[in-house]
């Protein structure tokens, strides 16, 4: 194993670009990051009933997440024990069991081996038992949100939010009813190192005004562009020693008023369940990732997942959040709003890809790989005591974020995880 701690100097703000290019160091977040890490699988109105099925991935591991016949949510890596094949092979839909398109074994909605055809053709040991599908060691769910983690020995989610959960049940609480996913997701192909786009979600309110500069000034509702209206907003940026980490202007009301779900809301009554501060700030605006690789923008809706396709390529899939007893019109409106701005050809999601695929792009160079990047804005700057927001806060426009995830990063590199400490089945020692 690597020292990551070689590739950045977190308290001096220097990071080396090496971390989103070497195959050994991505090779080790699979192991180190992704493996240990609660990972974000579903929402669970994608499985109200029993047999509802969606799959997705851990890291690279395919998954397919499962609501059972006792309503229990499961999830199981995505593989038949036999010789391998990927066993559903379907985005989503509703089974009574999943069989094998190889040889046709069969497995029931708990993962257990059901039906095995010319079992008369194994020996007398051979016992299906033994032969069920790898569970994910735990599944739980924060307000709708479905994460789930191979490691046996993860602390339970909401502690692994930490302070991270106040700021997200600004977007998943506004409602006592919860919320709910629209149509499906959307998925596409970038280019690009995946914690280069959860680094810009946990931290980079920076990149706004310029990056943005021609979507903002055709959203402006002053007709005066972006300078305006972002130029040097006052906010705030939430930064955890969990990873996560959240900015968001502070403001009476979003400024993107255009959103159809500001419309629908009563302020007051926000207000009055969230909390002020709240209401002010992560509620509208902002931009949030939890780590490592779950991000979201609450005022689009949007929420999303970096899957990493090797230190080169992400796969981005995003689906529309809406509170469930919105009406329908309102649902619909924030699901176009929200294509219109950060779907694949979203006039803001545009602008972020192109930056990273540049990057990625710029990280083939002997050259470049050798020479240090800048992150050091806001280097020392948060208070810990906040009056109105909880965990280590400090000005919007700041790395700290940035930095917070980086250590988070760092220390799981460099931290062997359950699978390393022990000799069992599941033991993948390196
Ligand atoms: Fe699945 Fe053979 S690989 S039944």
């Amino acid at each position: 194993s690597a020292d990551a701690g070689a590739y950045l100097d977190i308290e001096r703000g220097v990071i080396d670009r090496r971390i989103w290019k070497d195959e050994g160091l991505y090779q080790q977040e699979l192991r180190r990051v992704f493996a240990p890490s609660w990972l974000f699988l579903a929402h669970e109105s994608q499985l109200p009933k029993p047999g509802d099925f969606f799959t997705t991935y851990m890291g690279e591991d395919p998954v397919v997440v499962v609501r059972g016949k006792d309503r229990t949510v499961r999830a199981f890596l995505n593989t038949c024990r036999h010789r391998g094949m990927r066993l559903c092979r379907a985005d989503a839909g509703t089974t009574r069991n999943f069989t094998c398109s190889y040889h046709g074994w069969g497995y029931d909605l708990s993962g257990n081996l059901v039906n095995v055809p010319n079992a008369e053709a194994y020996p007398d040991h051979f016992d299906t038992a033994d032969w069920g599908l790898r569970e994910v060691a735990r599944v739980q769910n924060h307000r709708g949100l479905v994460f789930g983690t191979w490691n046996p020995e993860a602390p339970d989610l909401i502690e692994a939010l930490g302070d991270m959960a106040w700021y997200m049940d600004a977007f998943l609480d506004r409602d006592p009813e919860g919320t709910e996913v629209v149509d499906g997701v959307t998925k596409w192909v970038l280019e690009g190192n995946w914690k280069l786009a959860a680094e810009q979600f946990a931290s980079d309110w920076y990149h706004v005004n310029m990056a943005h500069a021609s979507a903002l000034m055709v959203m402006s509702p002053t007709g005066k562009g972006p300078k305006t209206e972002i130029a040097n907003t006052p906010g705030r940026q939430f930064t955890s020693p969990l990873g996560h980490g959240a900015g968001f202007p502070v403001h009476p009301r979003s400024r993107f008023d255009d959103a159809a779900v500001h419309e629908h809301y009563d302020y007051d009554q926000l207000r009055e369940r969230l909390g002020s501060a709240r209401v002010e700030g992560p509620m509208t605006t902002g931009h949030a990732t939890v780590f490592p690789n779950f991000s979201y923008l609450p005022v689009n809706g949007t929420i999303r997942v970096w899957h990493p396709k090797g230190p080169d390529r992400m796969e981005v899939w995003t689906w529309v959040l809406v509170d469930k007893n919105m009406p329908e019109e309102v649902k619909q409106a924030q699901r176009r709003y929200n294509l219109r701005t950060f779907g694949p050809s979203g006039i803001f999601e545009q602008d972020d890809g192109e930056n990273w695929s540049e990057i990625q792009a710029v990280s083939r160079g002997f050259v470049s790989n050798r020479t240090p990047l800048n992150y050091q804005m806001g280097l020392g700057i948060h208070d810990d005591h906040d009056p109105d927001y909880p965990g280590r806060v400090g000005e919007l426009y700041s790395d700290n974020a940035a930095r917070g995830f980086y250590a988070r990063w760092r220390d799981l590199m460099n931290t062997p995880a359950w699978h390393e400490n022990h000799t069992t089945p599941e033991g993948d020692r390196d």
